[in-house]
């Protein structure tokens, strides 16, 4: 990556723009934040005005994906929108040899869509990150990722944390008062029922077994202390377990915070050549 990185951003919501507003604090590197696009207009509209103060300029704001990639000296896109916005513009972003940050990792894990990135990635020599998000651990699936036998990752949230999901929707005007299970499968079942909640299942599986032998529970708890995820997995170097009690982002239930932090993390590390620790 060159000294200063030009970031494009896709999804100015609440991990979108507290990325944003870490980058104008200047503790994401070298990062800077060139462009904007969102399909709420008012979202990025207001973004866009709180970066203009201080040694930036306003980032510019794009109708469109095509434009977004077409903007001068563009290094990279960081998608913090939704699974669809993953879908619909990765190719356009990957085919003009931009590199790709993906937070909606749900969408990789959809059938032949991660051979279709991975491909349009190596023909235009641009790389897909992925960051760990509301989870750890990533490291040790990736490292006994040949020897794993099952991964397991169980996710508690409070039930206004899944209201809106598919997966979640006989349950809306249900009383819960005490843990629930709303859904056990894999993790491929699992990021089409909830779509902006599991992505660390996603995440795990794309790190370890693969998104049909990972194994995931989606479990309703009124009394949860936040988004809490546990990850266990049974390999032939050992059994390993993780823990997160993440406390949810303030202004998204769904999303942690932590899933914000580890954005920010790998843009760090993408800005900064150097030291590389549990990458
Ligand atoms: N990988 C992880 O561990 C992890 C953790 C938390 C959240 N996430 C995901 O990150 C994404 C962003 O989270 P958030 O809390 O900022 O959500 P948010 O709802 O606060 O903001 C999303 C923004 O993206 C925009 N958007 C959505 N789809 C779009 C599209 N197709 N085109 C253009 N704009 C679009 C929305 O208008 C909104 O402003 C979500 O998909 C969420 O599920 C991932």
């Amino acid at each position: 990556m060159p000294e200063q990185v030009n970031v494009g951003l896709i999804g100015c919501g609440s991990m979108g723009s507290e990325l944003a507003r870490a980058v104008h604090r200047k503790e994401a590197g070298s990062a800077r934040i060139i462009g904007l696009f969102d399909e709420y207009h008012l979202g990025r509209e207001t973004l866009a005005k709180e970066l203009a103060f201080g040694a930036d300029s306003e980032p510019i704001q794009v109708d469109t994906v095509v434009e977004l990639v077409s903007l001068p000296n563009l290094d990279l896109v960081i998608e913090c929108a939704s699974q669809a916005a993953v879908v619909a513009h990765s190719e356009t972003v990957l085919n003009a040899g931009i590199s790709l940050l993906v937070m909606s990792s749900g969408a990789l894990i959809l059938p032949g869509f991660m051979r279709k990135v991975s491909a349009a990635a190596h023909e235009s020599g641009a790389t897909i990150y992925i960051p760990s998000g509301a989870v750890g651990g990533i490291d040790a699936l990736r490292a006994s990722k040949a020897l794993l036998e099952e991964v397991t990752i169980v996710s508690t949230k409070k039930p206004t944390s899944l209201s809106g999901a598919p997966g979640f929707a006989e349950w809306e005007n249900k009383e819960i008062t005490e843990p629930t299970v709303i859904f056990e499968g894999s993790a491929i079942e699992a990021v089409g029922l909830f779509p902006a909640n599991v992505n660390v299942a996603a995440t795990v599986s794309l790190a370890g077994i693969g998104p049909d032998a990972t194994k995931v529970r989606v479990i309703a708890d009124p009394n949860s202390p936040g988004n809490v995820h546990e990850i266990n997995a049974v390999s032939k170097a050992g059994k390993f377990s993780f823990r997160f009690e993440n406390m949810p982002h303030e202004t998204n239930p769904k999303t942690s915070f932590l899933a914000v932090l580890a954005a920010i993390e790998t843009l760090r590390s993408i800005c900064e050549p150097g030291l590389r620790i549990g990458t």
